[in-house]
């Protein structure tokens, strides 16, 4: 399905801040579509011939719809639109007419301008317009609840109509904004209660306000039922600028164990401020939710630094066992052993200091790249680099990367520059006891590359590729780049296919040396985050 903007870019002149504006309207009729009891649709001119393009529709939750199809992406020209255009043409909001029919469903149709405050504050031309269409069908003799929903939606109205609704968005506002439904509370100029919907009165009632809201100053209420001062004063705040024609951000209430998320709107059409629209909503049971998550965080925290620990552990384990063999073979395996258990356990280190189950995990890559270049069996010196960045991984991706890439890192510094065999008598590896190696660098050649690995990441359509190139010797001649190798790239291709899903190949590098290419895609699993 097309998106707003890609309707609006296909089809219309309209400017990127145009375009802004539409989106937050889009991002905020919720509660003029609920308030209205009306389906709102979204019209933006095609040409001057007034034909309308519809970019976006919102359903009310309060009411049954008008459409049950979607009307997003119809353009219409002709009677069915012409309130549109008048809408358009004059800069006012259009609300005569007869009733007109879709198949069975009578509907009234308004049309409302959308203006764009200039950087000056002025208001400035019309760039679309919202159709306000009711369904009939069900209409009644309004309650006292639809009365005041359907004044306030029209003070709204006049509001997008000015240039002034919707207000400025608050960064960082990430809880859903409280709905009509969920509770509203309507202040007169002065800050008094003209208004509250019965579920507005209950969230009140659980704070500990049991009397009717109607002729309570709500600033000085909010004050005296927080049980934090400074908590309540800002409350009191948000009510005052709201009464000022500002849009506070969004607050919440604590009090005898319930917490009330409020949001307070200016009411101010044809610039006029004529009071406040306060929504309201409980959300003492989110809350509580977030404070068990936080302490699942802490715990899966706890475990991967045990787990950790653990991996520490056993690497020390198989080092000891490491020292008191004294087969060579049997002894370097150990030690690489030691050196996968170690590269895991980093992972595990890193996860436990997150609050995600998600690392950075360039820091893990330059931590594995200077160990591998440290215990090497090679005493030349090899110099790492790291080109590009990694970003975050989802933990089960990190933990089988980080072993791929120590084991590539490892063949890049023992393969690709193996000690020269007449060097020394310690050339063998660094495996005698601690303190025993000395270390040999090869003098290059004149004119010889400086011995390097380059391990390089992007992402890239949700892919992530990465290359561990070394400028070395290069693969055997005889070598079988598909299945050739030892149990390290069985390793790497196991983890490769298996869990990362992923491709490896490996290569003769460009300019000489080997280079492993890895693509892994990092398309999320199911039930693992947003
Ligand atoms: N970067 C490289 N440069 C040159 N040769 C390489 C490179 N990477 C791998 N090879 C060759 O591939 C072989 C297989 O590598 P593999 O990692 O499977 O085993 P290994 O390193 O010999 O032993 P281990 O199982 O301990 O890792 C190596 O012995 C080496 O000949
Ligand atoms: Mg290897």
């Amino acid at each position: 399905m097309s998106t707003l903007r890609d309707l609006a870019e296909e089809h219309t002149q309209l400017r990127p801040a145009d375009i802004d504006h539409l989106h937050r309207i889009a991002g905020d009729w919720q509660l003029l579509s609920d308030l209205s009891f009306a389906d709102l649709l979204l019209w933006v001119p095609v040409d001057a011939d007034g034909t309308f393009l519809c970019v976006a529709q919102v359903r009310p939750t309060t009411a049954p719809t008008a459409y049950q199809d979607d009307q997003v992406g119809r353009i219409v020209g002709g009677p069915e639109v012409a309130h549109l255009e008048v809408a358009h043409r004059q800069g006012r909001i259009w609300r005569e007419g007869d009733p007109v029919w879709y198949g069975d469903v009578p509907a009234r149709h308004e049309a409302i301008p959308v203006r764009l405050r200039t950087a000056g504050g002025e208001a400035g031309e019309v760039v679309a317009v919202v159709g306000r269409d009711t369904n009939l069908s069900t209409a009644r003799t309004p309650s006292q609840l639809e009365l005041n929903y359907l004044t306030t939606a029209d003070d709204l109205a006049q509001m997008i109509a000015d240039g002034t609704f919707p207000p400025p968005r608050h960064p960082g506002e990430t809880t859903s904004a409280p709905r009509v439904g969920d509770g509203l509370v309507r202040l007169d100029a002065g800050g008094k209660v003209t208004y509250a919907s019965p579920n507005a009165q209950s969230a009140y009632r659980r704070l500990g306000h049991a009397s009717h809201l109607v002729g309570e100053d709500l600033a000085v209420l909010h004050r005296r039922l927080a049980a934090d001062p400074l908590e309540g004063t800002d409350a009191a705040n948000g009510i005052l600028a709201a009464l000022r024609g500002e849009a506070p951000p969004r607050r919440e209430i604590d009090a005898r164990g319930a917490t009330m998320l409020t949001r307070a709107l200016p009411l101010m059409p044809a610039g006029v401020p004529i009071g406040a629209l306060v929504l309201v909503r409980d959300i003492t049971e989110v809350r509580r939710r977030d404070r068990a998550l936080i302490t699942k965080d802490a715990t899966i925290r706890e475990i991967h630094h045990r787990v950790k620990n653990n991996l520490q552990t056993v690497a020390a384990l198989l080092r000891l066992q490491a020292r008191r063999v004294s087969m060579p073979e049997a002894r370097v395996a150990l030690e690489e052993s030691v050196r996968r258990v170690a590269s895991i356990a980093l992972v595990h280190e890193t996860l436990s200091m997150s609050s995600d189950e998600a690392v950075e995990f360039d820091g893990i890559v330059d931590r594995v790249a200077s160990a591998a270049t440290e215990v090497a069996a090679t005493e030349s010196t090899v110099g790492m680099r790291r080109k590009g960045s990694f970003g975050v991984l989802p933990a089960e991706v990190a933990t089988s990367l980080v072993m791929v890439l120590n084991e590539l890192l490892l063949n890049a510094v023992e393969h690709g520059f193996p000690p020269a065999p007449e060097s020394s008598p310690t050339a063998a590896g660094p495996s005698g006891p601690e303190g025993s190696v000395v270390p040999v660098v090869p003098v290059p050649e004149a004119g010889a590359p400086v011995p390097e690995v380059v391990v390089s990441a992007h992402r890239f359509r949700k892919m992530l590729h990465v290359s561990v190139a070394d400028n070395g010797q290069g693969l055997p001649p005889d070598f079988d780049a598909e299945r050739g190798g030892n149990l390290g790239l069985q390793i790497v291709r196991a983890l490769v296919t298996g869990e990362l899903r992923g491709t490896i190949e490996l290569r003769a590098g460009a300019h000489g040396g080997t280079e492993a290419v890895l693509v892994v895609p990092l398309t999320r699993t199911p039930g693992s985050g947003p």
